[in-house]
């Protein structure tokens, strides 16, 4: 069968014409430790916010440290393709010319959001209340992906949504839908549903209100305040009144902790190792990876704290040093979703049993990432026992190399690379191209850090 080069995942030309799809493959030569200062790349999450408000906002919102990963521009290419004029003037600055609340038109075309889940599920709330219908596509990954979790409370304020047969993309929304606020109180802690929601609530007749299982990231609700419109907190409930207008403002981004992680956890695993990150994001609903890198013994200290665009941001030394395994408390899970694979490595090189439990999201991520990063460690000779909901391993023990698929998911590609640090042979990790979804330029940075990773 011929070779053909594209991004993976995608149900595309190369595949529906009989191609074979490569995608890059990650070597890590064994050993090293992390030092220098390192730049991370803005946040996935606050670069799609920036799109989407700034889109449906009156006004210019001029973005800096705006995210250049596939993810966060499917989301810019979706409200290109909806009629917003969005400039790029330099790196990681954006300029979206805000259209008001009623200012989309309806696309040529469906809207490829290619890995992109926040992409679907936020947009699945936003488009729910357009005057005209669209349709959502994903990738490979994305297709698998639970939308139910959206379509049914949305579909309770009164949208219409077409799901395929097992609640999976795509999505057919069915527009001129009249919505109504509702409270929704959400069965599973998720930031997704709680921004779709609340996207849907600006349109919507009267208060829109979502509780919350455990706090998740609250990034739409600062954005809001940023543009004008306060949503309020009661406890575990946020809420907000239909009708607001947005105006269009100045957002940096700072750079997003869930891409530090891997090299948080590269410098902590090391022993000589010091690197410094700064301008790292540090909302206290996503800094659970730091606070669970601490309980296991971590030295990360943060200098510098200020508020960037309405988030705080500090600068992040790590010292590599023993990290000891611990139960990992459940309250954190929420807060640390994203990091399980970069923690999970961690795991591996701590002296002794870490559990977690509770987290079962994992399991439809990118892939399911308890499974996947079970099999990868296992590869490697870690004592890792994946269970429903989490996963038991025993650590401390030296680790050889091996060939891993990372399943086409980025943050499971770059949790093996950091493994590379304290493994006794080279690590191959096969289907790395979507690493680009979230941190575009990893392995200059990682070599940059001090990994000795190549890629073919
Ligand atoms: C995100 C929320 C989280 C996270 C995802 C980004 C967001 O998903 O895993 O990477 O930007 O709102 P869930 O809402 O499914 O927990």
């Amino acid at each position: 069968m011929p070779i053909a080069r594209e991004r993976s995942g995608s149900p595309t030309y190369f595949q529906a014409v009989g191609y074979r799809v490569m995608s890059r493959t990650f070597t890590i030569a064994p050993g090293g430790r992390c030092a220098g200062t390192v730049d991370i790349p803005g946040d996935k999450s606050i670069s799609h916010r920036a799109i989407m408000l700034g889109s449906i906002a009156e006004g210019i919102t001029k973005v800096s440290g705006f995210l250049e990963g596939e993810d966060s521009l499917a989301t810019l290419a979706a409200f290109r393709a909806m009629g917003v004029r969005i400039e790029r003037p330099g790196p990681g600055r954006v300029t979206v010319h805000g259209v008001g609340m009623r200012g989309l038109r309806a696309p040529a075309a469906p809207l490829d959001l290619g890995n992109s889940g926040t992409s679907m599920r936020l947009l699945a709330g936003l488009l729910s209340a357009q005057p005209f219908d669209c349709e959502l596509h994903g990738d490979a990954s994305l297709t698998r992906r639970p939308m139910r979790r959206v379509t049914t409370p949305l579909a309770e304020m009164g949208a219409c949504i077409e799901t395929a047969e097992k609640g999976t993309p795509p999505l057919r929304i069915r527009g001129g839908k009249h919505l109504q606020g509702i409270h929704y109180r959400m069965p599973v802690a998720s930031a997704q549903v709680k921004s779709a929601l609340l996207l849907a609530g600006l349109y919507a007749e009267g208060e829109t209100s979502v509780s919350e299982p455990a706090p998740t990231r609250d990034h739409t609700e600062r954005m809001l305040a940023a543009l004008g419109c306060h949503a309020r907190r009661y406890n575990d409930t946020v809420c907000l009144q239909g009708g607001a207008r947005l105006r269009g403002t100045y957002i940096e981004v700072p750079a997003d902790i869930s891409s530090a992680a891997f090299f948080m956890v590269g410098a902590a695993i090391s022993p000589g190792s010091e690197l410094l990150l700064p301008r790292i994001g540090i909302n206290p609903t996503r800094i659970g990876v730091l606070s669970i890198l601490r309980l296991m013994g971590a030295d990360i200290t943060l200098t510098n704290e200020r508020m960037l665009g309405g988030e705080p941001v500090a600068d992040l030394r790590i010292r590599g040093g023993q990290l000891h395994g611990i139960d990992i408390p459940r309250e954190l899970v929420a807060l640390a979703i994203d990091e399980f694979p970069a923690l999970f490595i961690a795991a591996a090189c701590a002296e002794g049993r870490t559990v977690l439990s509770g987290a079962e999201e994992l399991r439809v991520k990118e892939s399911d990432r308890i499974q996947v990063m079970a099999d990868g460690l296992r590869a490697l000779g870690v004592e890792a026992s994946p269970t429903a909901d989490g996963m038991i391993i025993d650590g401390g023990r030296p680790y050889g190399g091996a060939t891993i698929d990372s399943h086409g998911d980025h943050r499971i590609a770059m949790s093996f690379a950091i493994a590379g640090l304290r493994a006794n042979s080279a690590i191959r990790i096969r289907d790395c191209d979507n690493v680009d979804t979230s941190f575009p330029g990893f392995v200059r940075t990682a070599c940059a850090a001090g990994i000795a990773i190549t890629q073919a």
